[in-house]
This record gives C-alpha cells, sequence and structure tokens, in this order.
C-alpha cells in the first residue's frame, strides 16, 4: 500500500513506523502542517518526500483541506496514517479517504478523547490509560478501534513518565496496526474492526 504519514510534531511514531519496515507498505510521503515539525527532519534522513502546507495561511479548515487533498492527489495514497497530527480533518477530508485514515491516540478511547490525554487520565484519577488506534471517522477520536493497549499508572507517576510509557507503547502498537491494516487482514464491521481470518 502506498502510504502516507501525517505529523505535526516531533515524529517519534513516525520514526518507529520507518523503523519497524513493515513490507506491506511504502511510506511515499510525509505530510505536515508545521514547517519546523521534526517529523520533516526524519523523513529527509530517510529520502522519503515530504510536503508542507502551513494551515495558518488559510482562512478555514475546508479551504486548509481541500489543499491538502490536491497536494496529496499526485502520490496515490492507499492509506494516511496519522502520527501526532495536531488538526482535526473537516468531513471533505475524511470522505476524500472513507476508512483509509488511520490515528494513534494515547488514551483507551472512548476515553480522554481530545489533547492532554496523559494529563486528563491523571488528573481524573484512573489506574489504567493507554494507547489506541483506530480509523477515523467525522467525530473526534470516535472511529472504530484497531488495536488497543493498557499502560499502568503508577502512585509515582507524572506527566512526563507517563507519556514516556504511553510512547515506549505506541511505537510497539502502531506498526502493528499498520501491518494489520495494509495486509487487508482487518474488516469494518459497525463499530467493530475485526480480524477476517
Ligand atoms: C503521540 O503520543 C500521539 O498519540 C499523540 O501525539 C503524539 C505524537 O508524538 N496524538 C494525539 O494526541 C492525537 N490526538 P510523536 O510526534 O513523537 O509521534
Amino acid at each position: 500500500m502506498r502510504v502516507a504519514i501525517f505529523a505535526s510534531g516531533s515524529g517519534t511514531n513516525l520514526q518507529a513506523i520507518i523503523d519497524s519496515g513493515i513490507k506491506t507498505i511504502d511510506i511515499v510521503v510525509v505530510f505536515s502542517n508545521k514547517a519546523d515539525a521534526y517529523a520533516i527532519e526524519r523523513a529527509k534522513k530517510h529520502n522519503i518526500p515530504v510536503e508542507v502546507i502551513d494551515h495558518k495561511s488559510f482562512q478555514d479548515r475546508e479551504d486548509f483541506d481541500k489543499a491538502v487533498i490536491d497536494r496529496l492527489e499526485p502520490y496515490k495514497i492507499d492509506l494516511i496514517v496519522l502520527a501526532g497530527y495536531m488538526r482535526i480533518l473537516s468531513p471533505i477530508f475524511i470522505q476524500a479517504y472513507k476508512n483509509k485514515i488511520i490515528n494513534i491516540h494515547p488514551a483507551l478511547l472512548p476515553s480522554f478523547p481530545g489533547v492532554n490525554s496523559g494529563r486528563q487520565a491523571l488528573e481524573y484519577g484512573v489506574k489504567y490509560t493507554g494507547v489506541t488506534v483506530h480509523f477515523v471517522d467525522e467525530g473526534v477520536d470516535t472511529g472504530p478501534i484497531i488495536l488497543q493497549e493498557v499502560v499502568k499508572i503508577e502512585d509515582s507517576d507524572n506527566e512526563e513518565s507517563l507519556l514516556e510509557k504511553i510512547h515506549n507503547i505506541e511505537h510497539e502498537i502502531y506498526p502493528k496496526a499498520i501491518e494489520l491494516v495494509s495486509s487487508g487482514e482487518v474488516e469494518i464491521v459497525g463499530r467493530r474492526v475485526l480480524n477476517k481470518s
């Protein structure tokens, strides 16, 4: 599958995906809305083409998303992997890539959607949080769940230590989820993502 990875930040998940060497994907482009995202440097080091469009130069979300769709068109993308892409996608974008966008979220959805999920989990006082990989639908962090993994919260944890544990799990399960999706092993049945075999 021809894959685009979208990232707005440091790109440790992008790095983990590159390093995992999944045979069923070809990362044909890394896209970012931020010219200074470290993810871009990571892509360049691996000779992966990079595209950047600054969302701040657009008046509304739809216009920005249309520009992204146009920019990606020549790459003939089969799967979009959001890896720390901190923009909500408009319905125009979701429809253009229906069931072809996946996201990683640093919590056990449906708990703690949105931003600062580690902080949300600590403030709520849950004893376990985790990581979710899901298909993206038109809601925020609401799409069918592909994989989840639990992270235990210790009394000694603070936001930084918790995020480090979450990141370590993310780097394990995102490549696994991408492999599942790109090898056609799963199907979406209602809200559930089921193994075909
Ligand atoms: C990851 O923890 C990812 O789960 C989170 O951003 C981080 C990106 O890290 N995504 C979200 O919070 C999406 N709502 P990275 O740039 O080092 O891969």
